[in-house]
This record gives C-alpha cells, sequence and structure tokens, in this order.
C-alpha cells in the first residue's frame, strides 16, 4: 500500500511529483504530502489528509520550489488518516523527511527507545516517523551513513525516499519487501513505488532489488546491496505508452479496463499459441519429467486473483490430469501445508507485490517446492522470486477493482493446463484443437457482450437500490460467483454474497424473502437443469432473478425476471465470457449509487501488507 514518488534534478520537483503520486493514488489515498530541499537548505513540507486534490488545495497559489523533493500517498496502517499522520515525515532537527510503503513491525520498541533514552518527542502516531527520527540520531554529515544504519535496526516492510537540507542534491532511497524503481532522466533521476509514476518522464528503469539502497542525485544512480557494496543493474525499458495509463475519454478507469479485455487477451495468448496451433510459452521451463513428477498442486492468491485460480483449478485438473488445491495466500503460510519438491506452487497475482502471496511464495520455495507465477507487473517481487513467470500481458490495471487481471488470468490457467496436459500427453488432438479455437475466439465474444452495455446499464437502473445480493451457480459458474460478488460488493458497497447454488439449501436460503435480488449464473450445460431447479427453490420464496446464460438456454426466459445472455461457447471457458457482463452491471450499478469507482472506501490497489 501507499505510494512515494521522489525527484531530483534542474527543475521544480513540486508539479512533477504531485503528478506522480496522482498516477499512484491508486495504492492508497486517505492522505498525501510533499516535501522539497531548497538550494537555501530550507525543508518545507506540506501534508493533507484525504485526496491528492486536498493537498492542492492547501498548496493553493504558493510558490514552492526545489529540485528535490519527495511525496507520499497514504493508505493507512498505524495511524489514523489525518494530517499528522500523512507523510512525509521528519526527524526532531525538522532537517530530514521521509517517505515510506510498508509496515516497521518494531516500531514500538523502537519509538520507546527515542523517547526514553533520546528524550525525542513524536509527533504523529505513524511507524514511519521512527524511520525518521532514528535517521536523524544518526545524521552525523552523511545521509546514507544515517539511512544505512537506521535500516540495520529497522524490521518489518520498507520502501523508503529520504532526504535533507544539508545535502539539497541528493536523496537516499531503500527497499526492503516494498516495491521500488528508480527512473533515469536526462539531467534528472526519480525513484517510485509503480512504473505509472514515472511515465511521463522517462522510459528506461532499474528495478531495485530486496535490501538494496540507491543514492541518486541530478547525474548518477549508484545502487549497493545489503552488505554495502557497488552492484551493477540492467536499464529495463518500459514499453508501455503514457496513455495506457490515462483514462482514454472514459468515465472511470474501470470502464475503460472493462472495454480492453478483447485486446489484452489477444495480446496474453499472442505468441503462446504457434502458427501450428501448439502452445509455445519461452518463459515456463518444464520438462515432460517433471511436469509428471508434480503429485500436487496448490494455487495461491489473494480477492480476485484467488477467484481466477478457483477456474484454474478446474482447467488444470481437467487438462492436465493432476489434483490442484487453491488457497487464500493469508491462510496458506500459516496452516503448515504439505510441500516437497514434487510440489508446483503456482502464485497469481496483479501486481506481483501482495505480501500475502509473496510470504506464501517464500514459505512454499523455502520447502522446495518449484514456484511457478501468473503476474501482470513485470519485475515485480512474486515475478523475480519465481522459478517460472506467465505474464499476463493486461497492461496497467489502475482501477482498485480487478477486472482486465482477471479474465487475462483465466487466459493463462487455461494455456498453462494446455502446456502441461500436452507435455504430458494426456489430451487428445480433438479436445486440444478446441480449446485453442475457444480461447482465440474469446476477444470477439466479449466485444459481442460490450456491445450490450446500453441493455446491462437499464438492468443497473432497475436494481440500483438493493442492499442485498446474492450471487449462486455451479461448478465453473460457482466460481464466477464468487469474482462477480466481489466486483459488486467492492464498488458499490452493497451487501452481497456469494455461493455454490447446491449449497443454499444448507441454510443462506433463510435469507432469501420478497424480492431479494438472486443473480443466477447458469451457463454449463451438464448442470443446467440443476440450477433451474435451485431457481426454482429462491423463486418460491420470493426472489427476483436475474439469470445469465448462453444465447440458446430459452429456458431461463421462463424463470427468471430478466436475463443477460452471452455468445455460445464451450462451458469449459464460459468464466472468460460470463464475469464480463457481471463486471459492467457492478459499474453501472456503483456509478447510479454515486460511489467513488475507481478508489472505492477502505481499499488500496496493492495490498503490501498482511
Ligand atoms: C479485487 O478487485 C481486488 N483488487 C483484490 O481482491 C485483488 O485481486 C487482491 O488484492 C490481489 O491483488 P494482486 O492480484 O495484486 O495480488
Amino acid at each position: 500500500m501507499c505510494g512515494i514518488v521522489g525527484y531530483v534534478g534542474h527543475s521544480n520537483a513540486t508539479g512533477i511529483i504531485i503528478e506522480g503520486l496522482k498516477k499512484l493514488e491508486y495504492r492508497g489515498y486517505d492522505s498525501s504530502g510533499i516535501a522539497l530541499c531548497t538550494k537555501e537548505k530550507e525543508l518545507i513540507v506540506r501534508k493533507k489528509k484525504g485526496r491528492i486534490a486536498n493537498l492542492e488545495e492547501l498548496i493553493g497559489d504558493e510558490n514552492l520550489y526545489g529540485n528535490l523533493g519527495i511525496g507520499h500517498t497514504r493508505w493507512a496502517t498505524h495511524g489514523a488518516p489525518s494530517d499528522v499522520n500523512a507523510h512525509p515525515h521528519t526527524d526532531a532537527s525538522g532537517r530530514i523527511a521521509v517517505v515510506h510503503n510498508g509496515i516497521i513491525e518494531n516500531y514500538q520498541i523502537l519509538r520507546e527507545e527515542l523517547e526514553n533514552e533520546h528524550g525525542i518527542q513524536f509527533k504523529s502516531e505513524s511507524d514511519t516517523e521512527v524511520i525518521a527520527q532514528l535517521i536523524g540520531l544518526y545524521y552525523d554529515g552523511d545521509l546514507e551513513e544515517a539511512v544505512f544504519k537506521a535500516t540495520e535496526r529497522m524490521r518489518g516492510a520498507y520502501g523508503i525516499g529520504v532526504i535533507c537540507v544539508n545535502e539539497p542534491d541528493r536523496m537516499v532511497a531503500v527497499r526492503k519487501d516494498s516495491p521500488l524503481i528508480v527512473g533515469l532522466g536526462k539531467g534528472c533521476n526519480f525513484i517510485a513505488s509503480d512504473i505509472p509514476a514515472l511515465l511521463k518522464h522517462v522510459r528506461q528503469i532499474y528495478l531495485i532489488e530486496n535490501n538494496e539502497m540507491v543514492v541518486l542525485n541530478a547525474n548518477e544512480v549508484k545502487i549497493y546491496n545489503g552488505d554495502r557494496q557497488p552492484v551493477s543493474r540492467e536499464v529495463f525499458n518500459v514499453n508501455w505508452e503514457d496513455e495506457a495509463a490515462e483514462k482514454g475519454g472514459y468515465d472511470h478507469f474501470m470502464l475503460k479496463e472493462i472495454h480492453e479485455q478483447p485486446q489484452v487477451i489477444k495480446d496474453t495468448l499472442a505468441g503462446r499459441i504457434d502458427e501450428n496451433g501448439e502452445i509455445a510459452i519461452d518463459s515456463i521451463h518444464m520438462s515432460k519429467e517433471e511436469i509428471e513428477s508434480f503429485n500436487r498442486i496448490y494455487i495461491v492468491a489473494c480477492g480476485t486473483a484467488y477467484h481466477a485460480g478457483l477456474v484454474g483449478k478446474f482447467a488444470i485438473e481437467k487438462l492436465a490430469g493432476v489434483g490442484v488445491e487453491v488457497d487464500v495466500a493469508s491462510e496458506f503460510r500459516y496452516r503448515d501445508p504439505f510441500i516437497d519438491e514434487k510440489t508446483l506452487f503456482i502464485a497469481i497475482s496483479q501486481s506481483g507485490e501482495t505480501l500475502d502471496t509473496l510470504a506464501a511464495l517464500r514459505e512454499a520455495k523455502a520447502k522446495g517446492a518449484r514456484i511457478m507465477s501468473i503476474v501482470n507487473v513485470v519485475g515485480s517481487s512474486v515475478a523475480r522470486e519465481s522459478d517460472d513467470v506467465l505474464y499476463t500481458w493486461a497492461g496497467p490495471e489502475i482501477a482498485v477493482a480487478s477486472t482486465k487481471a482477471y479474465t487475462t488470468q483465466l487466459i493463462c490457467m487455461y494455456l498453462l493446463g494446455l502446456y502441461m496436459g500436452r507435455k504430458k500427453g494426456v489430451i487428445a488432438d480433438d479436445v486440444y484443437r478446441r480449446y485453442v479455437d475457444e480461447l482465440e475466439a474469446a476477444p470477439d465474444r466479449i466485444r459481442e457482450i460490450l456491445k450490450g452495455e446500453k441493455h446491462i446499464e437499464t438492468l443497473a437502473r432497475k436494481l440500483y437500490r438493493r442492499n442485498n445480493v446474492f450471487f449462486i451457480g455451479r461448478g465453473y459458474d460457482a466460481a464466477v460467483s464468487y469474482e462477480a460478488s466481489l466486483k459488486l460488493k467492492e464498488i458499490s458497497y452493497i451487501n452481497s454474497f456469494a455461493t455454490a447454488a447446491g449449497e443454499l439449501k444448507h441454510g443462506t436460503i433463510a435469507l432469501i424473502e420478497q424480492d431479494t435480488l438472486v443473480i443466477a449464473i447458469a451457463t454449463q450445460q451438464r448442470l443446467f437443469e440443476k440450477m433451474l431447479s435451485n431457481i426454482q427453490e429462491v423463486k418460491t420464496r420470493g426472489a427476483y432473478v436475474l439469470g445469465i446464460a448462453k444465447a440458446d438456454s430459452t429456458e431461463m426466459d421462463q424463470q427468471a425476471e430478466d436475463v443477460i445472455y452471452i455468445p455460445q461457447c464451450m462451458d469449459e471457458v464460459s468464466p472468460l465470457l460470463s464475469i464480463v457482463p457481471l463486471q459492467i452491471l457492478a459499474y453501472y450499478i456503483a456509478k447510479l449509487r454515486g460511489c467513488d469507482i475507481d478508489k472505492p472506501k477502505n481499499l488500496a490497489k496493492s495490498v503490501t501488507v498482511e
């Protein structure tokens, strides 16, 4: 959580940092702030509770100027969102300013030591102030040295940017378990938590590794490892367009990203199916023998990525003929799962920085599992710590609610199942070809669904005042129900609940009453009649049913009050299609309820705390 940006160069840092923060607001948005060093060796700090717009309002016409600065947008952990808890935090002397993304786990012990033994008075409740005070305590004319000494005392996760008025030409940054990149400009250099913050200025970046420290001035960037030895780093060239991180005429990033799905699915498939229709995945290096040796596969992820894993389980079990367990990452690492060298661990993560997922990955790695990941952000921690990576080429996903990342994760799950099954020789040729054809047809079919956006908006007008919504489905449709329910609740704040349709009668049905909205996903031919029975069960208790069905399912018309049809497709790949109208429905319901769609309350895009 939280986003940091820093600039050192010859221009005024103020606008550059604020623009960069706006691109990182998805990481947290309960307060923001900026610190600048002036040539006159003055430290200017401005910070404000609320959105970055509030910070801009605070600055107003003030002509803030400095060639060195750091900024922060916060997702609160220690200390409520407030002006005083906002970053940057400064040391007792007011010479040093720090921005921080992460959590200092031993902050309480350090704080007591600083207060009791050094008489330092704290201004805020934030764990980050401990960092600023520690650096201030150790500062003896060399910022690099002081930061190093402070980090030796700190436990937890941190990406930090530090400036000091006595050294108005340089910045120090450190990364431990929180993302940090360096942008390489001409006569200027940058730090940031993520690429979109820097796209306007640079295309060349360094990906900073764990425990590394960076010292930057306008012309030079030096990277040191944890033993303070200089390290060289390859330049990473970013090929995203600046517009990829802009709204491009849409009201919200979420809607734009929903509409991008046909293209990004195409991009994710591109190069992975060769001209003969064979799966060719360069980034996975597993022999037939290795694949055959796996006796256990875990898919581990959080939130939407976990829901993609639920579909992945079906796909891999069916296509590769091996049992798969799917786990929520925060549970997996503490349940002492059985793992050995015959285990394949698959992490799914859009950001590649989700701490729960990363910690589960490390646990599995330490016990000898082979680590594979499905990740969107290139060079992210999950990707770097994996043996094999299958990237989702979804481009930057800015809206907190995940949409295009989910559908490209599904594509990767199918590709992986086909890859493993093909290598093992357990998929019949005709079945294999059919899957490949179906995956390749998905972009056009999603385009068809997007043409029905107006109809879905009309339905949203009918339904947006509901306070409770239930999603039901069976098989693949149950997996989609969980994702559709999460989408609706996280952006509209409607209490929504998903359950396997067959489970309804074991408890949840007690909540169904006159006019309760039940969204029934029924795309699986072999389970269709069972779904119709479940629909009958809720209708008998007064439910208002919205059905999601394939184009030829005319029975649905007779059962449900409203129906959204999706194009014909093979049952096994229907999640790629059935989620799309439900993303759109969630979007319009949230819009009609006046919600802040791209930045829902209490959430952040990248969850780098436990
Ligand atoms: C869903 O819309 C959320 N953005 C959230 O559930 C997300 O999928 C989860 O936090 C995992 O994030 P990751 O994919 O970046 O690891």
